[in-house]
């Protein structure tokens, strides 16, 4: 029925089959470099709030396109990451494999990419919506994996909803960093980004659906002795990452991706030459909302 209701609303754009239990459909037809029509953007709006996460074939959006997109969705996040390249970035920023002569490495920058989580979480008001699209991929693999936090939550044992329900967990990007393997913040990065607590059932604003909210950012509980906290969020991580809650992503040419980081961990998946083939991608977010 919604399906229906979106195609109609869409009549350049299908919405394909949904891609996997976990979300995500494909979207093929669309013309996302040219501002969208109010039916276009609810439908959008729509499918993205049933399934999640959108694929948008066939796309070939610059930046200042993809700003464009995305911003009819709500207000961008800045980036603010402060390696040497951030100032380059802007508000559309390039998450790729290259070291800083443009060549491929497998010492990147963004190592925390490849740990489940979801986006900003250690900030007090977190990531809604990201837009990935891909610019230069691997001939093969550079996947990126999404795991369903609903599905998750709704598949715990009652005594372990129980046991969570009302805990808040401590994000930090120091903790993130520190278990991504990579350098510690300095101590002015440190002091603009204070640790930040968050319900670790977080409700969605929009389905009213209760999701876990964990990641490589969650560092422990609020409370609760660290290392039984933390042991806590790694159960919690292993469960909600299981195979059936996940869809992953195998990027053609010309793919946009968008994601709800309300309901969702991602990861990058290093399963390419590195070291050898390119992969790049620009990014937009759409800022959050408070979680509760
Ligand atoms: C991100 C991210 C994963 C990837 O851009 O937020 O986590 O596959 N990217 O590049
Ligand atoms: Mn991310």
């Amino acid at each position: 029925m919604a399906e229906a209701q979106s195609a109609a609303a869409m009549p350049d754009a299908a919405i394909g089959s949904r891609l996997s239990e976990a979300g995500g459909v494909a979207i093929t037809g669309a013309d996302l470099s040219r501002p969208l029509s109010p039916d276009l953007r609810e439908a959008i709006l729509a499918a993205f709030r049933d399934n999640h996460i959108l694929v948008f074939r066939s796309q070939d959006l610059g930046k200042d396109q993809q700003f464009a997109f995305t911003h009819q969705f709500g207000e961008i996040e800045d980036h603010v990451g402060r390696h040497a390249a951030a100032a380059r970035y802007g508000l559309v920023h390039t998450v790729s494999n290259l070291d800083e002569d443009g060549r491929p490495t497998t010492r990147l920058s963004a190592a925390g990419n490849y740990h489940w989580h979801t986006d900003k979480s250690y900030h007090a008001v977190p990531s809604l919506m990201t837009v990935l699209h891909a610019r230069e991929l691997p001939p093969e693999g550079g996947d990126t994996q999404f795991a369903n936090m609903t599905m998750a939550y709704d598949a715990l044992p009652e005594a372990t909803k129980l046991r969570i329900d009302g805990l808040r967990a401590v994000h930090s990007w120091a903790a993130s960093r520190r278990r991504a393997g990579a350098p510690p913040p300095s101590e002015i990065e440190m002091r603009e980004r204070p640790p930040v607590d968050h319900p670790v059932v977080r409700t969605h604003p929009e389905t009213g659906a209760k999701a876990l909210y964990i990641g490589n950012h969650a560092s422990h509980i609020l409370g609760m002795p660290e290392e039984e906290g933390e042991a806590l969020l790694l159960d919690l991580l292993e469960h909600a990452t299981q195979p059936q809650f996940v869809y992953t992503h195998h990027w053609q040419d010309g793919d946009l991706v968008l994601w709800d980081n309300r309901c969702l961990l991602h990861r990058a998946i290093a399963n390419y030459e590195m070291a050898k083939h390119r992969r790049v991608l620009h990014r937009t977010v759409v800022t959050g909302t408070v979680p509760f």
